[in-house]
This record gives C-alpha cells, sequence and structure tokens, in this order.
C-alpha cells in the first residue's frame, strides 16, 4: 500500500509535542520476513500542556500486535489504531509512564528502501526523514530526542554481525541457534538518526587517538571479500576526524565508529549516530575500479557524514523545515574539508559547475522553493540541490560577510549554546549575530526568498577625474508562490585589474560597504564610486564565487581575456575563459538557426590554449579551464526556446575549433601527462590525469579517428584513463568497430562488479543524438540490469534522462515517454526513486515549444494516473503548476 496524496504541512503549524519522551528501549528479534519488533518508551506529560491530551504516535504500513501501559494490556476504548497512526487516551497526567509497543514487519518485501529492509542478505535501516514509523508506532519527528537502548536477537550463522547506535554493551547467545547483542546510545537523538544492520559482513579496523587522548575504535564494513576497496574510505575518515578537531574543535563522543557499505541505498550516505550506512559507491575504491572522480566523491562523502555527528546530531533539526541547518551547514564543512585536503581553487571551481548545474537549474524552474521552506506535502522531495548547495552557499557568504574569525565565534557559539538541542535556522544566525555584535536580517534573506538574484553591472571610467563607477542592479526572479522579491544583502569580491595584471587599489570607495575586498551590495541599485584609479581598470567581480548569482555583464572580449590571462583570483581566470566560450557557444547557437557557421573567437582560443600550455598552473586547473560550459550551461543561459540540438551543435563547433587549433598542444599535453605513471588517488596525480584525459578529447575531435582513445583504452593501468578514453570512444565514435570492442571488453572483465557495470551501462545512455534511445530500450533488457538496485536505474535511466541532452530530449517526445513509462514502473516499489528520476524534466519550461509539447503531455500522463505516491504527485503537480 501507498502513501496517500498528503496535505501540505506548514512551518506555521509547529507546536511541540504534548510528551516527553525520556528514553526508548527497543528490542529486535530479526526474521527475514516476520520481524519482531518491541518498543518500550518512557514519557512524562510536558508541563503545561493539556492533561488531557492524547498520545499520538506514527505509523506507517503498520499493524500493531500488542499494546501496554505500565505493563498491562490497555482496554479497547483507550486507543484507536490505523497503519499510520495511534493514538492513546487517558495517560497519567504527573507521573512518568512506559508504553509498550509491539509490531510485526516484514523486511523481505520492503522495496521502498524505508524502515528495516533487506539487501544483498544484510538486515539494514533506513530511517531519514520518516522511516522510523515503518518499523514501530513512534512520535517519529526529529525534535523528539531520547536515549536509545537496542537489543538484536536473530540467527547466529546468518547474521554474526549485530549492529546498532551508540557503545557495544554485551552479547551472548540465545537458544540453540541465535545469538543478541545490547548496545546503548547515551547521546539523546531522534528517531530519524537510528539505526541497526546486521548480518555477515567482512571488516576494515583501525583506531584513531582524539585530541583528549580517548580511543576510538573505527571499523568500515563490507562484503567479505571487498575489504581491500574500503582502505581509502577509512584514510578519509581519518583525516576527517583530524580536520573537524583541528579547524572546528569538535572531536568524536562515542568509544567507537562504524561504516556499512550496503549496494541497494536510495541516496549516497546516511549519518546515523555512531553507525554511518553508506552506499557502497562512496566507499569502495581500488585504482583498477574507481576514477580520480570516485576517490574525490569518497572523501567528501565520508567527510560529510562524520561531519553530522556534530552539525545534525549533536545539534540537529527542530523539524524538517529546517533541513538546510544540518545539510547547507554540513555540505559547506565538507567543502572546506576538501579545499583543505586538496586544491581550494580548483575545488570551488568543481563546487560552482555543480551548484549552476543542480541548483541554479532548480531555482529556474517549477521546482524553486527557498533553502528554509515554510510549506511541504512529502519531505523526501525536499533533500535537493537548494537545501544542500545553496544551503552551503548562504553559509560560506556568512563566512565571507563576516571574516574568517567572526565566523569562527559564531560556529563556536552555536556549539556551545545549542548542544543537545533541536535547533532552528534563527538559532543558527543568531549566534552568529551575537558573537559578533552584527545585524543579519537582511542577510537571513536568502534562506527565505527562493530563486537566483541577477545582478546587472555597468561600468564607466572617467580619466580625468580618476574615477570608476559600477552601477549595480540587483533583481530576483519570480518563483512559485514568491511573485515579488525584496533587496537581499549580496556580498561581492571584486578587484581591480591595471593593464599589466597588478591590483589596482582604489584612494577610497563610496557608494557601498568596502572592505578586504568584498563589496556588500544591499539595495536594489547601487552606485558605486572607487577614487584614485589612474587607468581604465578591468573589473574582475564575484571572485571565488562570493555570491552565489548570475551577473549580468556584457564584459568586452578584451577584458575577458586579460582577467583569463591575470587575474590574481585562479577561479575568476578560470570564470573568463567560461564566460569567453560561453558568449561563443550563445553566438553559435544564434549562426545554427541562422543557417550560419557556429565558431570559436580567436579570444578564446587564445585565453585558452595559452592555458592548457601554462606549466605555471596546476594541470587540475588548466583541465578545469578545457572542460567549457556545458550544453546544460548553454540552456540556462538561453533561458527559454531552447534546443538541445543546437546547443549541442554549437558546443561542438566551438570544442572543435580549439581542438584544431591546439592540436600540437594537446598532443604534447596527452604524452607528457603521466598517464602511465604508477597509480595514485592524490590530488595532483589526478589533476594530471584529468589534463591528458582533457587533452584526449580535444585530439579524438581533431583526428576524428578512434585509433588514439582505443589505444588508451587498451593501454590504461586505472579505471581513470580507461573510463575516460570509453567514453571518449562511445560518445565520438558511437558505431566504430573500436568502440564495440572496447565495450565489450570492458564488460567481460568487470561484469562481477556492479560499480563498474553502473559506469558502463551510464557511458552509453549518455551517448548523444537521437539513436541513443534504442540503445536504453535494449539495455533495459541485459542480463546485469536491474530495477531494484537504484544505482543500476540511475546509473542507466538516470544517466540518460539528467545528462544527455541531445537523446533524451528527442524532438518526438520518445525519451519523456520512456522516463514516464519508467516512472510509473517504479513508483509502487520505490516512490523515492521515482520522484527523483522525475525532476530530470524540471527544466522542460525552457524548451523549445515542440518538444516543451511533447514533455507537458508526458507529464500530464503521470499526473492523470490513478494511485500515485505522494512523493510522485507533488513533484508532477508541481511541475505542472
Ligand atoms: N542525511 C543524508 C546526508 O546528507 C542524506 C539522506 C537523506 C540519506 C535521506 C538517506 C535519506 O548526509
Ligand atoms: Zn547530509
Amino acid at each position: 500500500m501507498r502513501k496517500e496524496t498528503g496535505q501540505a504541512i506548514h512551518l506555521a503549524d509547529y507546536r511541540p509535542t504534548p510528551f516527553v519522551l525520556e528514553r526508548v528501549d527497543l528490542t529486535f528479534e530479526l526474521d527475514p520476513t516476520e520481524t519482531k519488533v518491541e518498543s518500550r518508551l518512557i514519557f512524562h506529560r510536558r508541563e503545561g500542556t493539556d492533561p488531557e491530551a492524547a498520545l499520538v504516535l506514527d505509523g506507517d504500513e503498520l499493524t500493531l500486535s500488542g499494546l501496554l501501559l505500565d505493563q498491562s494490556e490497555l482496554p479497547p476504548e483507550r486507543y484507536t489504531v490505523a497503519p499510520d497512526r495511534l493514538e492513546i487516551r487517558g495517560l497519567p497526567a504527573e507521573t512518568p509512564f512506559e508504553i509498550t509497543v509491539t509490531t510485526f514487519i516484514n523486511p523481505s518485501a520492503n522495496t521502498q528502501l524505508m524502515g528495516l529492509y533487506r539487501t544483498n542478505g544484510i538486515y539494514c535501516t533506513q530511517c531519514e526523514a520518516e522511516g522510523f514509523r515503518r518499523i514501530t508506532y513512534f512520535p517519529d519527528r526529529p525534535d523528539v530526542l531520547a536515549p536509545y537502548t537496542v537489543n538484536i536477537i536473530a540467527d547466529k550463522a546468518a547474521n554474526p554481525l549485530l549492529l546498532s547506535n551508540g557503545n557495544f554493551l554485551g552479547g551472548a547467545g540465545f537458544g540453540p541457534d541465535k545469538h543478541f547483542a545490547a548496545w546503548f546510545d547515551p547521546h539523546p537523538k531522534p528517531s530519524y538518526l537510528f539505526a541497526l544492520v546486521a548480518g555477515d559482513l567482512g571488516v576494515v579496523e583501525d583506531t584513531y587517538t582524539t585530541l583528549s587522548g580517548r580511543e576510538v575504535a573505527l571499523k568500515i564494513y563490507v562484503e567479505h571479500g571487498k575489504e581491500p576497496r574500503a582502505a581509502y574510505a577509512m584514510d578519509a575518515l581519518k583525516r576527517s576526524m583530524q580536520w573537524d578537531e583541528e579547524v572546528f574543535g569538535r572531536e568524536y563522543d562515542l568509544d567507537i565508529f562504524m561504516i556499512v557499505a550496503v549496494s541497494d541505498f536510495n541516496m549516497g550516505a546516511m549519518e546515523n549516530k555512531g553507525l554511518n550506512v553508506f552506499n557502497d559507491k562512496y566507499v569502495l575504491a581500488d585504482p583498477e575500479t574507481a576514477t580520480d572522480a570516485d576517490y574525490a566523491n569518497i572523501e567528501a562523502i565520508i567527510a560529510h557524514e562524520y561531519f553530522h555527528n556534530w552539525t545534525g546530531n549533536r545539534i540537529t533539526c527542530r523539524d524538517w523545515f529546517q533541513l538546510c541547518l544540518k545539510e547547507g551547514l554540513t555540505v559547506y564543512r565538507d567543502h572546506e574539508f576538501s579545499a583543505d585536503q586538496r586544491s581550494r581553487a580548483v575545488k570551488r571551481i568543481a563546487e560552482v559547475r555543480h551548484l549552476k548545474q543542480e541548483q541554479f537549474a532548480e531555482d529556474a524552474g517549477p521546482l524553486a522553493h527557498p533553502v528554509r521552506p515554510t510549506a511541504y506535502r512529502e519531505i523526501n522531495n525536499f533533500y535537493t540541490a537548494t537545501v544542500y548547495e545553496k544551503g552551503s552557499e548562504v553559509t560560506r557568504m556568512i563566512a565571507t560577510i563576516l571574516g574568517r574569525d567572526g565566523f569562527k565565534k559564531g560556529m563556536d557559539l552555536y556549539f556551545e549554546r545549542h548542544d543537545g538541542d533541536a535547533a532552528t535556522v534563527e538559532d543558527f544566525v543568531k549566534c552568529f549575530e551575537d558573537a559578533n555584535g552584527a545585524d543579519l536580517s537582511q542577510f537571513s534573506l536568502w534562506y527565505h526568498q527562493a530563486g537566483t538574484p541577477v545582478v546587472t553591472v555597468a561600468e564607466a571610467y572617467d580619466a580625468p577625474t580618476r574615477t570608476y563607477t559600477l552601477t549595480l542592479d540587483q533583481a530576483i526572479p519570480a518563483t512559485p508562490g514568491q511573485p515579488s522579491k525584496k533587496p537581499m544583502h549580496i556580498p561581492l569580491a571584486l578587484g581591480l585589474l591595471g593593464a599589466s595584471g597588478e591590483e589596482l587599489a582604489p584612494a577610497s570607495v563610496s557608494g557601498a560597504d568596502f572592505a578586504d575586498g568584498v563589496l556588500h551590495l544591499k539595495e536594489s541599485r547601487q552606485v558605486v564610486t572607487f577614487a584614485g584609479i589612474g587607468e581604465r581598470p578591468v573589473l574582475s567581480i564575484n571572485r571565488s564565487f562570493s555570491a552565489p548569482v548570475n551577473l549580468s555583464f556584457p564584459q568586452a572580449e578584451a577584458d575577458r581575456a586579460h582577467l583569463a590571462r591575470h587575474d590574481g583570483d585562479l577561479f575568476s581566470r578560470w570564470q573568463a575563459i567560461t564566460d569567453l566560450a560561453l558568449k561563443d557557444m550563445l553566438d553559435g547557437v544564434r549562426h545554427l538557426t541562422e543557417g550560419r557557421n557556429a565558431a570559436a573567437s580567436p579570444a578564446l582560443i587564445e585565453a585558452l590554449i595559452a592555458t592548457a600550455r601554462d606549466g605555471a598552473l596546476e594541470p587540475a586547473f588548466r583541465a578545469q579551464a578545457l572542460a567549457l560550459p556545458s550544453e546544460a550551461d548553454i540552456a540556462r543561459a538561453l533561458g527559454e526556446n531552447s534546443d538541445p540540438d543546437a546547443n549541442h551543435a554549437a558546443r561542438r563547433a566551438v570544442l572543435h575549433a580549439v581542438a584544431e587549433a591546439g592540436r600540437a598542444d594537446f598532443e604534447a599535453i596527452h604524452a607528457a601527462m603521466g598517464l602511465h605513471e604508477p597509480y595514485s588517488p592524490d590530488a595532483s596525480s589526478a589533476g594530471r590525469r584529468a589534463l591528458g584525459n582533457a587533452a584526449l578529447s580535444y585530439l579524438a575531435l581533431a583526428e576524428g579517428d578512434p585509433a588514439r582513445a582505443a589505444r588508451a583504452f587498451a593501454e590504461a593501468d586505472n579505471m581513470t584513463v580507461q573510463f575516460h578514453a570509453l567514453s571518449v570512444l562511445a560518445h565520438h565514435f558511437p558505431d566504430a568497430a573500436e568502440t564495440r570492442a572496447a565495450l565489450a571488453a570492458f564488460e567481460a572483465r568487470f561484469r562481477d562488479n556492479a560499480l563498474v557495470m553502473d559506469k558502463w551501462f551510464s557511458v552509453q545512455a549518455t551517448i548523444p543524438g537521437e539513436a541513443t534511445l534504442g540503445r536504453i530500450e535494449a539495455l533495459m533488457e541485459h542480463p546485469l540490469y536491474n530495477a531494484r538496485n537504484p544505482n543500476r536505474v540511475r546509473s542507466l535511466i538516470g544517466a540518460f534522462s539528467f545528462q544527455n541532452a541531445t537523446g533524451f530530449n528527442r524532438r518526438d517526445g520518445a525519451g519523456y515517454r520512456l522516463l514516464a513509462a519508467q516512472i510509473l514502473d517504479h513508483d509502487p516499489r520505490n516512490p523515492q526513486l521515482a520522484a527523483r528520476l522525475l525532476t530530470a524534466m524540471r527544466s522542460w519550461r525552457m524548451l523549445e515549444p515542440t518538444r516543451g509539447a511533447e514533455a507537458e503531455k508526458a507529464l500530464r500522463s503521470i499526473q492523470s494516473t490513478p494511485a500515485l505516491s505522494r512523493d510522485v504527485k507533488d513533484i508532477v503537480d508541481r511541475m505542472l503548476g
């Protein structure tokens, strides 16, 4: 049975529960189809609440098989029960009381992967956001915190491992074939952080000694035989623990920290207290099977989940509207960690690419919502790029505005004031205000107003008075439910460059606060004058992407070229190249529709090739520059009437022109970039491989021949180089014999490795052009395709819908129909997966009319299907709303 389409939940309706939960004592008797859960809950009535108020517990698809009050049977007139709710009346007004609830659940039949389910013979739970109510009736909301004792009883042979949160209390045999284990988590936590894992797994063990000298046991559990592939994750975990001590002063607080890798998981990973559960894709890596990007993701996600121990677990969210309180902040923390472990500028470029691709797209379409929403119908649909990535950007802006020390003071106060609390965004912001004597009231609009601000820049230089004037306007587009907006506080890092690239320091600045290179835009229009500027400067604005805004600034080509060469801010050098390229691509789209050719400007070619050759720059940076804007970047810049085929053709023409012009350089780079040196996952080795791989892509375009990529594929001794070569073959030469051979060889070699086979499916799903749809249909019949495994579904259907603009957006609408059929197929089993796949169409309103009409038809066909899950219904209604 599926959840019904519900009514919206509103932030304004928040009320604390009438009962306070003191303690939780759970006993699980695990069975593949009939697990018994006995839950003993001690409550007392909250002071000052109605002495008559009933206790209401949440459920989801539950049947009650026992209910006791202080160990005695409750008469039926004292309670009302339904699969989603248990209400108990006539409870003591003053004294604490104990409720014992017994339920039986079937983990094998749980295909939603929420609550207790089975994956590869393992018992595993997922409770965020509202999965605990699928295990037992419970006040399943994040502001109900309690210490938990968990007893697990299971068949010993099949489940040598019995894990839950907190510290291990003890275990023993239990009857002839069973055993039991008890865990106690002393830190009060909400139910969404509960976890239980049982089964037979291999383990990698290590220890970490904390700042204050306590030894913590570290364990990463993986399938037997995969232990060596968890070594990098363990290394990343130890570095995360140390970094959080050094940078945020946060120490780990239990005797043991465990990570379990599972192969069926709806999301990336989950920060359950002391027992993180991970999608195995973000744990397992070795050079032969994982790419540099996989290693970087593992490092980031291990860190992210670990950092949640303080930002999320010790201080949790009062309600789900506050999700960004833990997610935005924790993404910011993992970004800073990666920046410290790797190259800050390169990391920032990658973040901004991701932010624009995901969050800017979301913010510009029908699913736009504030970082801190005020209403939702299905909370699972709010684990979004806006909450996570924009939430992180908002935190970053606080750091920019208050400076490093001011930010640290605010964070320290937050930890001090709210440890053990279920807090709100307002609580968080107040700590920064109080610690700094600052007023962040206007700034807080970033949490409440959706939409990406557009900052329009106009400049004028007056030589006689040596003044440079900037006129800055801000406008925030209308978004669903928010037709008009107030001006925001936008911190713009900027610099003025002289003719030889030096920074020009103004004698004074008027018209805006300007300090430490940051201009604070607060009004809808500000005219800012820089005095004492002796030559016409070149403006470098929004350095390091200090604010998540779109700039409307038709900067002269020569100025962009100047920045590309000289800007002291590496991010801005990348931005300048990207701006040159995007302009060429947008011109190209126009020219192609007028029957003319698309091309690359000499300015772009020169800037890009100079950057590619510049041995003083990090290879990883050079690779980022060579990546150029994506087709999605072009579509977003157009904003409307987007024709994915034209975007693709224009982009390709620009890449082709660069490839021709830089052919000799790309050959030299490809040969020099150590593609054969022994593999190490560190950032600088990865950077050399990225640059070599980028060169190979350009060479494929210049040469029009698969030979070089086929050679690279055959000779590669690591997955980063091998998989890139395979992508070049598949994407540039899909029908070549070399490509067929490489795909077959890859499949033969890796058919037993699910994570590598995911790549094999994805690389084919992302081949540009309308023929790919036929491939998708054929691949869905492949013996290794598995509609029950979320990673596999995402690798084929997700990759096609999200990452293949030309293939998915076929003019005849067949791509949309395929996705719609997939949504309806998955929805009854796994609504979360279905709803997330559907967001691939979030930008449908930007399409040209023919495709737009086809997209709308497909969406309406979904919308009119009876018995949709609440998840899919919510998304489709908003998309069409
Ligand atoms: N809280 C997890 C994270 O960001 C994400 C998640 C949400 C996982 C919901 C599972 C379910 O770290
Ligand atoms: Zn998180």
